[in-house]
């Protein structure tokens, strides 16, 4: 079936549904197809750490109904290193906050409200043999494959890749106009999802001799924590009991216990920066993990790609109304950003995690380094200022 959008979405992650609502917002239609199904897209772990200025933006589109009810407004974190926890406090260093709110709920937010707004066909889930191709023309076609069979033929103005680091956008564009950045670390997340009240009032960054623990949370009775492990570690090889007692050993001080509880969910996560650039081709314009991948250390992931999709709306709102400079903008004025987090992300990634192997220089630099960050005003005005995040436009 051949049919016309302005504007063909690929992905219905954090970046796909929200540019969805605000192209709508701007009076633009889209069509948005995922392959995975709802009940999938709903119940993915990921991040739960949104920036200020995420918060403000689903505040400023009327998305934070939920976000400002069930959101936990955190005014800094932890540093624990060398038998010491430290708090950084970012209210006031900088004036600004972070947000726990988790990133199902955010999804679950978007989905609910271009629904409401839109009807059920608003997405289309489930949908295989996606392909996007006259990406140099003014005319990009999307193709699919709906649940129920038929096969869509899309003409689009313009074609947003918000489909992950998996997906089929970025690949699209030929290789040899795109510089790929991309590094590997030797580490992993093992994240838990346990039914248990967090132990800590914040978010706990500890660095130890056996490797980092993050202490995180979703909410007053459940908890979000995260070990170190090998990159090619089998999720096998850790019993509910071995994890607890690893994470109590990392977050150990005395008279502080770590509560452990029911297991809900495991996983591990391989860890990576990636940037592809630029994250425009033609009339394709990626956004989110499609064009870069962030460590999690800095909780920059999910924040990012909802970065890329408020430049990216008024950016394709000014290329269907024949003025294409914010367009033309779109990905070196992302990239300045996704650059910035690259490095915050990266630069506590290092310094909270064991290299296997690492001689006794790299735990001392890193001590020396979280010293630092907690003693000298100007290097904790830096970590919050980065880690609360840059203002959106
Ligand atoms: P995604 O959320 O990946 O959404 C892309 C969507 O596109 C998916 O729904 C996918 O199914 C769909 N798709 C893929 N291919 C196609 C296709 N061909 N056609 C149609 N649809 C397609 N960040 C943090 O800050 N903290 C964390 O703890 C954290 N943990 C993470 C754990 C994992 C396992 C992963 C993968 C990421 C994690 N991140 C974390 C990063 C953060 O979740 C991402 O940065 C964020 O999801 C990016 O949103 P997105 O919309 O760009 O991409
Ligand atoms: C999370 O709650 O999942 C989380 C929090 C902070 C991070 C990474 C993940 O840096």
């Amino acid at each position: 079936m051949r049919t016309r959008t302005q504007i063909g979405i690929v992905g219905a992650g954090p970046a796909g549904l929200l540019l969805s609502h605000l192209l709508a917002l701007r009076g633009i239609d889209s069509v948005l197809i995922e392959t995975r199904s709802r009940e999938y897209c709903e119940a993915r772990q990921r991040a739960g750490v949104l920036e200020a200025g995420s918060v403000r933006l689903l505040r400023e589109v009327g998305l934070a109904g939920r976000l400002d009810r069930q959101g936990i407004e955190h005014g800094g974190i932890y540093l624990q290193f060398a038998g010491e926890r430290r708090h950084l406090d970012f209210r006031e260093l900088t004036g600004r906050t972070v947000t726990v709110y988790a990133q199902t709920e955010v999804v679950k937010d978007l989905i609910a409200r271009r629904i409401a707004d839109a009807g059920e066909a608003a997405i289309q889930f489930s949908v295989t043999d996606t392909s996007v191709t006259r990406l140099e023309t003014d005319t990009p076609v999307l193709r699919y494959t709906s649940e129920d069979g038929v096969q869509y033929e899309v003409s689009c103005d313009a074609i947003a890749g918000c489909d992950g680091f998996h997906g089929i956008c970025r690949p699209a564009i030929p290789a040899s106009e795109l510089t790929v950045v991309e590094r590997g670390y030797p580490y992993a997340w093992l994240g838990i999802l346990a039914d248990i009240p967090p132990s800590t009032d914040e978010l706990i960054y500890a660095h130890h001799r056996r490797g980092f623990a993050l202490h995180s949370l979703r909410g007053p009775t459940t908890s979000r924590l995260y070990l170190q492990v090998d990159p090619d570690e089998d999720i096998a090889n850790w019993p509910d009991d071995r994890i607890w007692a690893e994470l109590s050993e990392r977050f150990a001080l005395p008279g502080w216990d770590l509560k452990p509880g029911p297991v809900l969910d495991k996983n591990i996560t391989p860890m990576r920066s990636f940037v592809s650039a630029p994250m425009r081709h033609g009339r394709l314009f990626l956004a989110g993990d499609a064009a870069h991948i962030v460590p999690p250390t800095g909780a920059k992931g999910l924040n990012l790609a909802l970065a890329d999709v408020a430049h990216l709306a008024p950016a394709l709102d000014g290329l269907v109304r024949g003025q294409p400079d914010k367009a033309d903008a779109y990905s070196a004025t992302c990239l300045d950003r996704v650059w910035r987090s690259t490095h915050f992300s990266w630069w506590m990634t290092t310094m909270l995690h064991r290299t296997p192997g690492a001689d006794d220089m790299e735990a001392q630099l890193q001590l020396a380094q979280l010293r630092y960050v907690t003693s000298s005003r100007a290097a904790a005005t830096s970590l919050a200022e980065n880690y609360t995040g840059l203002p959106l436009p």
